[in-house]
């Protein structure tokens, strides 16, 4: 062997010890450098989109902008290209033989909803005859491919702490995580939480806070959160082994309520957006949000790997239902993600991860 060849072994075997140290958006390296998945910008691609999503039956209408009267078309045409490498198409045959006998479960919000229909979209689509079943028990969605025994669910818990009713009214619990009984035996798990801890009045789903046992009004929603992940994380520490299990956090993701946000003075929503950005700051910066989520992360919950969607998904402006979800006109929706759309990118990032992806070394 040459020297290149051993040091490429080398290389490679250390590459795959190394993967449990391998976390947050340092998804794989080569040998001169970390190709930073979550680092690129968008680009134009005509043999985008993926899927589409009226051919794909069981997809919300609140997410089918196209059915729901989108005129433009040009945001569906946007392919992430990392600045250092290539992502890999998503191969949904691949994905589906590669995981057979398999669960997979997004557990949180509506946005851990679109990137679940995303999923079973890009899935069905590469796989159109393939028999499925799609069930819905409680806050549980299954989607089943029969044939590969592979379950995609999705698991509705906006706070992923739990809200128990008692006597004092719904007590938001930021030190208790029964609902993660339903998450055991799981081999994959994506998490999300953060939207809901905004909402204050009419949509606040809880009366007041535990914590111990000390009962609180209310208190600062970012320390709130903070608690509430802390706990998760040892709930995860405690009762998941990261040998059997993958765990992974999907990052904030971003809403574009208000152009200020995006350098535009003029304060409007992402209503007739048509593009992206394409620099590589978002003006407003970091999210807050996302800066306590990787604190956590990175001292708390070392097994899980942050999907770093967030700076990526903070370009696409042009990428919300805004008035072609579900409120129809009345409603301008700047949170949730057309489908096809920016959630499919995140699943190929998913995937990417999910297969040690690493191109600059051909493993
Ligand atoms: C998507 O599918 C619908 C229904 O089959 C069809 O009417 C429409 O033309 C398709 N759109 C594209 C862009 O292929
Ligand atoms: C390693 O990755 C960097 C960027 O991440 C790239 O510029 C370089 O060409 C890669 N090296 C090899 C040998 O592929
Ligand atoms: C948008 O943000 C700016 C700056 O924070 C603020 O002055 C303005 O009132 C906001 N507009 C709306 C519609 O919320």
């Amino acid at each position: 062997m040459t020297p290149v060849y051993i040091f490429l072994c080398v290389f490679l075997i250390s590459f795959l010890l190394d993967d449990h140290q391998v976390h947050g958006s340092k998804v794989f390296k080569n040998e001169s450098s970390v190709c930073n998945l979550y680092e690129g910008t968008w680009v134009h691609d005509t043999s985008y989109p993926l899927y589409n999503a009226s051919n794909c039956p069981f997809v919300e209408r609140e997410f089918n902008c196209i059915h729901n009267g989108r005129p433009d078309k040009l945001y569906l045409q946007y392919r992430w290209k990392p600045a250092g490498c290539e992502t890999p198409r998503f191969d949904g045959q691949e994905f589906l033989t590669r995981f057979k006998g398999k669960k997979f479960m997004f557990v949180g919000d509506s946005l851990s909803l679109n990137q679940w229909q995303s999923l079973t979209c890009m899935l069905h689509s590469a796989v159109p005859k393939a028999k499925y079943t799609l069930t819905r028990a409680g806050g549980l969605s299954t989607f089943k491919f029969l044939e590969y025994d592979l379950s995609i669910m999705f698991s509705r818990n906006a706070f992923l702490v739990d809200i128990v009713g008692e006597k004092i009214g719904r007590v938001l619990k930021l030190d208790s995580v029964e609902g993660g009984k339903l998450w055991l035996g799981v081999d994959t798990l994506i998490f999300n939480t953060w939207h809901w801890w905004l909402h204050v009045g009419r949509k606040q789903p809880w009366d007041v806070i535990q914590e111990g046992s000390k009962i609180y009004k209310d208190m600062d929603r970012l320390v709130a959160f903070r608690k509430a992940l802390s706990t998760w994380a040892k709930w995860v520490n405690t009762h998941v082994d990261p040998g059997k299990t993958q765990i992974f956090f999907q990052g904030i993701s971003p809403d574009h309520s208000n152009s200020t946000d995006w350098g535009d003075a003029s304060g409007k929503n992402c209503f007739e957006e048509k593009k992206p950005l394409f620099g590589s700051i978002y003006p407003i910066g970091e999210h807050p949000a996302q800066m306590v989520l990787k604190d956590v992360l990175n001292l708390e919950a070392k097994s899980v790997k942050l999907l770093d969607v967030t700076f990526l998904s903070q370009l696409r402006k042009d990428a919300h239902p805004s008035v072609y979800g579900i409120g129809g006109h009345r409603t301008s929706d700047c949170s949730h993600w057309c489908l096809a759309g920016v959630p499919d990118t995140w699943n190929q990032l998913l995937y990417a991860s999910l297969v040690k992806y690493c191109p600059n070394v051909g493993c």
